[in-house]
């Protein structure tokens, strides 16, 4: 019999004598042995939890990370003022959680359920442990209905369904979070909650962010969750756990959700921190062995519910930032890989005044495509492969050449689609138009516009459809085909005749 056994053995006639449980085991208490940056050592735990709650006496607190027996290394998540080693630590007996429930809507948020916004703590409906079990596969169902982004690149050509995780990935400021906080914006009305959870970034940026989503009226069906980069890595590094576990609580009553990581490179960096002070051995880049496994079971989360699961689901738009274009860096080659396609925004396309920098040829949606609307399948084929062979035109045609009729008329048509694919932040265009517009494209009615005049004409297009049954009927979903694409051409015509006779 182990020492141990002989203790239950007690406890159990002890609580047997008092007629209830007697509560003595539970009061781990330790001592703080080492204090580094962010990271506590203790000594004295015999049985902490992995990500158990260690409270020191003073109040500040930490999750339990490495454990060994006798010793347990502690995230800290606030700054620890005054901590130091000799100290009294607690074991708690729970697991990190925040509160979930509609009482976060419109809220902003640290990772913990602390209010960073002027209001009340939120009064949930309950606490969720930030880590939780991915939904079992045979809760699951594939992904069939779209997540409209409001933009047309995206919609069009790297088509994202409910409960996909794609990927944003760009060198800095190439818009990615532009094209993240576009798709939230494009959720006012569609039924769906946003979480943004912003980790690692700076202040400005994220208030930026918050003052957008509340200018365009998109808070009340919104969570952010920040994490700034002044916070401890603990702290950072639990984020998106934790907005996942609020993301969750709402796909678990059955609604479709949508997340937001900006970025998992900052939250690499801050776990890559608190591995090398918990000296665990680093790996590639410095990083810990198990970020892969961290960063799967985070988007492993993401899912369509089967309907007698509920039906909800939670869409994941994790971003990274690349530097020098370089793709196969540790981090974005992760992700690469856990996710199901990447929409990869180009420097070159910034500088080039492409906005957004969606690149075509290396930007991917794997699941996407089943889920796009009709619609679009019929104008997305004809716009790709005219990009396509536009763009290896373009080069040549650079050089001078003599150009025949054939290829000045691909070329023609590969700069109006250029063109079509355009879009100012935040502006995000409805399904009706971004359809009439892209089949005017791929018909070829705008080829003969100049360039500098194209703005307004898309304008139009994308108005006259404003009115038209057959553009709601492609809207719902209906193929576009026979006398609903006839349909369709005929009043885009009757709007460039309008524009043409206006401009004579
Ligand atoms: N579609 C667009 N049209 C015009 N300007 C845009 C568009 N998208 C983004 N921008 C501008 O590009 C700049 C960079 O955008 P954003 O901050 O979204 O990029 P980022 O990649 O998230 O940058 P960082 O690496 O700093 O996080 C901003 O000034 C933004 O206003
Ligand atoms: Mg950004």
């Amino acid at each position: 019999m182990t020492l141990k056994d002989l203790a239950d053995n007690l406890f159990d006639r002890l609580d047997h004598a008092a007629g209830r449980p007697v509560d003595l085991s539970r009061q781990e208490r330790g001592a703080v042995s080492r204090v580094l940056h962010g990271v506590v050592e203790v000594t004295g735990f015999h049985e902490a939890l992995s990500d158990e709650v260690i409270e020191f006496d003073g109040g500040a607190s930490g999750l339990a990370l490495d454990l060994v027996p006798g010793k347990a290394g502690v995230v800290l998540l606030r700054d620890p003022q005054g901590l130091r080693p000799g100290q009294g630590a607690r074991r708690t007996g729970r697991v990190a959680s925040v509160p979930v429930g509609e009482a976060l809507l419109g809220r902003v948020v640290d990772p913990l359920g602390v209010p960073l916004d002027d209001g009340p703590p939120p009064a949930a409906a309950r606490l969720s442990p930030i880590e939780a079990p991915a939904p079992r596969i045979m809760d699951r169902a594939p992904v069939t209905r779209p997540l409209q982004t409001g933009i047309k690149a995206v919609d069009a050509l790297v088509p994202i369904g409910r409960g996909q995780r794609e990927l944003i990935v760009g060198d800095r400021q190439t818009g990615k979070t532009a094209v993240a906080v576009d798709t939230i914006l494009n959720q006012i009305g569609s039924g769906v909650i946003s979480v943004y959870c912003a980790i690692g970034q700076r202040g400005d940026a994220t208030a930026r962010v918050i003052a957008r989503l509340r200018a365009a009226g998109a808070m009340e069906n919104c969570v952010v969750v920040v994490a700034g980069g002044e916070e401890p890595a603990g702290l950072q590094y639990i984020a998106p756990f934790a907005a996942t576990a609020i993301a969750e609580g709402f796909m678990r009553a059955g609604r479709d959700v949508l997340i937001v990581f900006d970025d998992l490179t900052r939250h690499a960096r801050a776990y890559r921190e608190l591995s090398l002070l918990l000296r665990r051995p680093p790996g590639r880049e410095a990083y810990p062995g198990d970020i892969f496994y961290l960063h799967s079971r985070l988007l492993e989360r993401a899912t369509q519910l089967r309907e007698s699961a509920g039906g909800g689901s939670l869409t994941a738009l994790p971003i990274i930032e690349t530097q020098a274009q370089n793709l196969s860096a540790y981090i974005p080659t992760n992700l690469i890989s856990i996710t199901d396609g990447q929409i990869y925004l180009s420097p070159m396309l910034v500088r080039r005044g492409q906005m957004p920098a969606v690149d075509v040829g290396r930007s991917v949606s794997r699941v996407g495509g089943k889920a796009q609307l009709a619609g679009y399948r019929a104008v997305a084929g004809p716009l790709k492969l005219a990009y396509a062979q536009f763009e290896e035109l373009e080069s040549f045609a650079r050089f001078g050449a003599k150009l025949d009729e054939d290829t000045r008329a691909q070329l023609a048509r590969g700069r109006a689609v250029r063109e079509a694919l355009k879009q100012d932040e935040g502006e995000p265009i409805g399904v009706a138009s971004q359809i009439a517009l892209l089949l005017a494209v791929s018909e070829g009615l705008l080829d003969g516009f100049a360039l500098s005049y194209f703005g307004p004409v898309a304008e139009a297009v994308m108005a006259a459809v404003a009115e038209s049954p057959a553009a709601q009927d492609v809207a719902r979903g209906l193929p576009l085909e026979g006398a609903r694409r006839a349909e369709l051409l005929a009043v885009i015509r009757a709007a460039l005749q309008e524009v043409q006779d206006g401009h004579a």
